[in-house]
Parts: C-alpha cells; structure tokens; sequence
C-alpha cells in the first residue's frame, strides 16, 4: 500500500448539491486562496423514457462556480455509476478543467463494451477522461495537496479522492446507518470492498468524509457527511470491527436480492465514455437496450 500524504491542516470549502431523482450528491470543491475548484460526481438529468437529457442538476453547480468566482480546474468521476449519467462533458464545455478517473475504467469498458456490442471505434483505453488516477498518486486542487486511493471491490476503477482534510468516498461507504453499496456488478467483489474500506478507515479519524449517495434509511433526512471515526465506530456493515468474512456473507446474501438499478442501461453507456452519449453512424445521439444482456 503506497503511502498516503494527508495534511489535515487543509480545509477546503464544500458544497453538496443532492440529485433528488437518483439519491447523488455531487459536490463542488474549491481552495479558498486561489479559488481553484473541483467538481466530483456531476449528475446529468435524463426522462428515460422519454429518451430526453437535459441539464438542470449541471446549470446550478455552473451558476454556483461562477457566482462564487471560482476557477474550474478539475471535473472528477470516484467510478463509473450505474445509476445516474454524469455531465463532466458539459461542464467541461462552460467552464474548462481537466476530467479523471481511476485507471482500472480501462476493464470496465472492456467488460460492458462487449455487453453493449460496441464496435472498434469505442476505445477502451480510457482516453476520453484527460487523467487517469493510480493508487496513490497525487494531484493538486489550488494550493491544497490531494490524492487518490483506489478502492476497488463496488467497481474495479472505484477511487477515493482526499483533498487536504476531505475524502470524496464514491460508493466505498455509505453514512453509518447506511453501510455499504452493493458489489456484484461486473468486475465487482466483496472481499476487494471489504479491504477497500479498510484503507478508508485508516484513514486520520477527524477526516470529513463526503458520500456519493444517501437513500435516508428509516425514512431519516438525506445527509452526506460524515467522519473516519464515526464510520469505524458505527457503520451498520463494517463498524465495530466486523471480519472480512462476516462481511463477504451478509453482502453477497444482500447484493442478491438486490434490483437492477432503474438508469444501469444509459447510464453505463454514457459514464464509460466519460459523460459521452453514444452516436449512431449518422451522429445522431442513440442509447441502445442489450436484451438480456446485463
Ligand atoms: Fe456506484
């Protein structure tokens, strides 16, 4: 495990912004010195079926960034999500920045695109995103130091992004009375998450801890932000030092019962082309439906 350079003496400013359609919460992150930001997780609105996108969740981060006068310098993905499409090509259009994701992406478009019979002109070497995150390498938001941590086992390019005394989770955890998410999608592994959140919980325990989804379990208000120490003390799946093996059970046994995300078939297709809709022969923006194929 590389060593992760944390510096808790950094804090930079946050704001949530909640996606009511698909339980998301993205978040624009920014250094107060240089006013450079980030935005992690961005949703794009799309009527399913009604086959419509548009850009409402996008036009209010948009509208914050220049309200706030900040400076977009990074547009990041913790994974590829199943269940909402991301709109870094459309903010990347209006304000700029870089856009990057963990470097597994490259099997993760190995595997749906063969699920999605996507043809040769569908690179799966994750050049559509400008930066591809290692375990441990570094970045920089402003003057704050950040880095990635690659916690496999939701996704296989799943990453956690700390950014001075913030982690950005992705899907690693979910809010104490949350737990985890699942991990039987493709290329997902219990065993692989269990250790992955390990690696969040070493972690400095007054770390804030940002979540990429809250469902508001017990019918609770949605909250996205918690702490190292309070996920290890009592996160409801690995709190309280559950084994691996405790976990591996009850997960697997979970994530069987589980449904298929309702948005899996857009949003897979848009997010493992970094936020790209897919076009026909014509250039006509198409999603396609594989029949039985997931
Ligand atoms: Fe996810």
């Amino acid at each position: 495990m590389p060593h992760y350079p944390t510096d808790m003496r950094k804090h930079p400013e946050v704001e949530a912004f909640f996606d009511p359609a698909t339980h998301t919460i993205s978040y624009i992150v920014w250094d107060r010195a240089t006013r450079d930001a980030a935005v992690i997780d961005s949703v794009m609105d799309i009527d399913y079926a009604a086959g419509r996108i548009t850009h409402a969740h996008a036009d209010r981060m948009i509208e914050r960034i220049e309200a706030l006068d900040l400076r977009l310098t990074w547009i990041i993905e913790t994974h590829v999500h199943a269940d909402h499409l991301s709109a870094a090509p459309y903010l990347q259009q209006r304000l700029g920045g870089q856009t990057g994701i963990g470097a597994r992406i490259m099997e993760v478009q190995e595997t749906f695109g063969k699920v999605f019979n996507e043809g040769t002109e569908f690179q799966r070497d994750g050049s559509q995103f400008d930066r591809l995150f290692e375990d441990g390498d570094r970045w920089s938001l402003g003057e704050i130091d950040c880095f990635a941590i690659a916690t496999p086992g939701h996704t296989p390019a799943c990453m956690v992004h700390v950014i001075g005394d913030a982690a950005f989770v992705g899907d690693t955890l979910f809010m104490p009375d949350g737990g985890s998410a699942r991990a039987d999608f493709p290329g997902g592994d219990a065993g692989e998450l269990y250790d992955s959140i390990q690696k969040l919980l070493s972690l400095p325990e007054e770390m804030r801890l940002f979540m990429c989804h809250d469902y508001g379990p017990g019918g609770r208000d949605i909250r996205w932000e918690t702490t190292v120490g309070e996920e290890k003390a009592q996160n409801i799946h690995v709190g309280g030092g559950k084994s691996r093996e405790d976990f591996i059970r009850f997960r697997t046994e979970r994530d069987a019962q589980l449904a298929v995300p309702k948005l899996i078939i857009p949003s897979l297709q848009v997010n493992m082309r970094a936020g790209e809709v897919p076009t026909d022969p014509a250039g006509n923006p198409v999603l396609k439906v594989p029949v039985n194929g997931l």
